[in-house]
């Protein structure tokens, strides 16, 4: 973990926003970020006090919710704070349903409640998660493009 820049926490059900992730990897290595992958149910959550840098991958379930095993990551969370950590927000959601990847705007309300800033626009993705393999590898790339 000492080597590790950058944090990146995922919820994910079938495993698609898992596909993301090791692409939000890819981009951020790339940035010369490398990144520690958690996924949520094994995540604790002492360490997003230890990143300056955390990626959080969720996708939307049950008309709207948080991913299961995301939420209750989260219900872990208590009266964290996040002041001073850069974010970055992605999740696998299907525009067959009314709230499409609600869970994505979820979580950028709850992370900027708890003080975080986001380092620009989260990325929903929706279809084949193998086509957007490249896509969300250059969004997490250009998003840390100006991350010191
Ligand atoms: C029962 C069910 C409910 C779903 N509800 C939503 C939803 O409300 N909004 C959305 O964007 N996608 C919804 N989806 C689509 C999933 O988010 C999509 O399949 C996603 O790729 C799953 O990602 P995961 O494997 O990382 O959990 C739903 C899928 C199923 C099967």
């Amino acid at each position: 973990m000492e080597n590790h820049k950058g944090l990146l926490v995922f919820g994910s059900t079938t495993g698609s926003t898992r596909i993301l992730a090791l692409s939000v990897k890819s981009g951020l290595a790339d940035a010369g970020i490398p990144t520690v992958v958690r996924n949520a149910r094994r995540a604790k959550v002492v360490e997003l006090l230890h990143f300056p840098l955390i990626f959080f991958g969720c996708s939307t379930w049950e008309d709207g919710c948080i991913q299961k095993d995301f939420r209750e990551f989260m219900h872990r969370w208590g009266g964290l704070r996040l002041d001073g950590i850069r974010v970055g927000v992605f999740g696998a959601g299907s525009r067959a349903y009314p709230h499409y990847c609600q869970a994505v705007d979820d979580l950028e309300h709850e992370l900027v409640e708890r003080g975080a800033t986001l380092l620009g626009p989260s990325f929903r993705g929706d279809g084949s998660v193998y086509g957007l393999r490249p896509v969300v590898q250059k969004w997490a790339n250009d998003l840390v493009g100006h991350f010191a």
